[in-house]
């Protein structure tokens, strides 16, 4: 019997699966896994975990004849625990690979690390366009903020929203939606009458939203990380936004998968792009989906959940390729090009930026079987970074 460890949550976390026993010759090759266990980000770290310990329970925790062990460590989203727990992973555990990194100023500071170890680092959930700039090691599995606030835009204009005012929290990946929704969408003959930034911490929605009513824009853009959607949509209503025709757009961080349900009929109509939904329908999501909820009771997968899975698999596939060699440069160049179907759709690793590629989707809140869902209706194809794509 092997046992395949999360270590670091205790009793709880940890968890064996039955495999015929074998004789391992090498070291264990340690994942340092990072994320905001608790705090109020607690839900991302929550979805990658879960989906890391489904991907280690379905294809076991033996690569290459090399062990896999993975190490999680809390940092609550606080920057200065994240730089700790890297280096004390890479010193004193001698991770590998250190990967999670739940916010853009988590993965950040874990990158002039990794680049002095020479150890990947692997972002599972994080969406500044600038991440995968600051490390030659750095791999990312999840996504870029204007991935899909350029495709909010390009759809926004072409469906009879000419005036919109944008609503982005007040950090990188805010600017970064700010900016690439503002540029896109005039691009596309669109107005933006009005451009408004809420803090990150403790955020009070409120006074922003009723600026945003008194400009009177067809729509309101909004960015805001996964967690704090639920309060921006509950203060919209209680404004009587949505009974003044103003309508609510954004990208898909606003109605994640994982507290959508608790949003209530509010929520119906509103439409977001982005690159993962649970209800998203293929073969290969409705699996992944159903392995996820029976492994998780009471949960369902969001847009985090499978940046930890295609994270797991991106890390097993390197290893096949190197034949169980974990230096970091032979690594990267293993991950750089490699494609693969995720549960998100086909996504491919751009060997020039190490950022991905994926499909990008339009979707509407629906009410389906009793569930409130994105249902997707339109897809952008094979989307890259704009950001980087635009400083070729
Ligand atoms: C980020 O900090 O990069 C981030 C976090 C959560 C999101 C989007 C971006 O939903």
């Amino acid at each position: 019997m092997l046992s395949i460890m999360i270590r670091g949550l205790g009793g709880a976390a940890a968890f064996a699966l039955l495999a015929p026993t074998a004789a391992v010759a090498q070291e264990p090759v340690k994942i340092g896994l990072i994320l905001p266990m608790t705090g109020p980000f607690t839900s991302t770290g929550k979805q990658i975990t879960a989906a890391v310990h489904l991907y280690m329970q379905q294809h076991g925790d033996t690569v290459a004849g090399r062990k896999i062990e993975v190490i999680l460590r809390d940092d609550a989203g606080n920057a200065e625990a994240t730089k700790r727990l890297a280096q004390e992973l890479i010193v004193n555990s001698h991770a590998r690979i250190i990967a999670g990194f739940g916010l853009t100023p988590l993965a950040l500071v874990a990158a002039p690390l990794a680049t002095q170890a020479k150890v990947p680092e692997i972002i599972m959930a994080a969406g500044t366009s600038i991440i995968t700039e600051r490390s030659p090691y750095i791999v990312r599995t999840s996504f870029t903020v204007p991935q899909s606030a350029k495709v909010t835009a390009e759809w926004a204009a072409k469906n009879n929203i000419g005036k919109v005012v944008t609503l982005v929290t007040d950090y990188a990946p805010g600017h970064d939606a700010e900016a690439s929704f503002t540029e896109h969408y005039k691009a596309a003959g669109g107005q933006v009458v009005a451009a408004l930034r809420v803090p990150l911490q403790n955020p009070d929605f409120a006074p922003f939203l009723q600026r945003a009513a008194d400009a009177k824009p067809d729509a309101i853009f909004v960015f805001v990380p996964s967690g704090p959607g639920a309060i921006v949509m509950k203060q919209y209503v209680e404004r009587g936004m949505d009974k003044a025709g103003i309508k609510m757009i954004g990208t898909g961080d606003l109605t994640d998968d994982d507290i959508l349900p608790g949003y209530g009929d509010v929520a119906l109509g509103i439409i977001t792009a982005h690159f993962y939904a649970t209800a998203h329908p293929s073969a290969a999501n409705k699996a992944y989906v159903e392995a996820f909820k029976k492994d998780n009771p009471g949960m369902r997968p969001n847009f985090m959940s499978v940046g930890g899975y295609d994270g797991m698999h991106l890390i097993y596939e390197a290893l096949k390729k190197t034949g169980g060699k974990d230096d970091g440069d032979t690594l990267v160049e293993a991950m750089k090009g490699m494609k693969w179907e995720s549960p998100r759709g086909p996504i491919e690793i751009d060997s020039r930026t190490r950022d991905i590629i994926q499909n990008v989707y339009v979707r509407k809140v629906e009410r389906v079987g009793g569930e409130l869902q994105n249902v997707e209706f339109a897809t952008f194809e094979a989307v890259k970074d704009p950001v980087k794509e635009e400083k070729k």
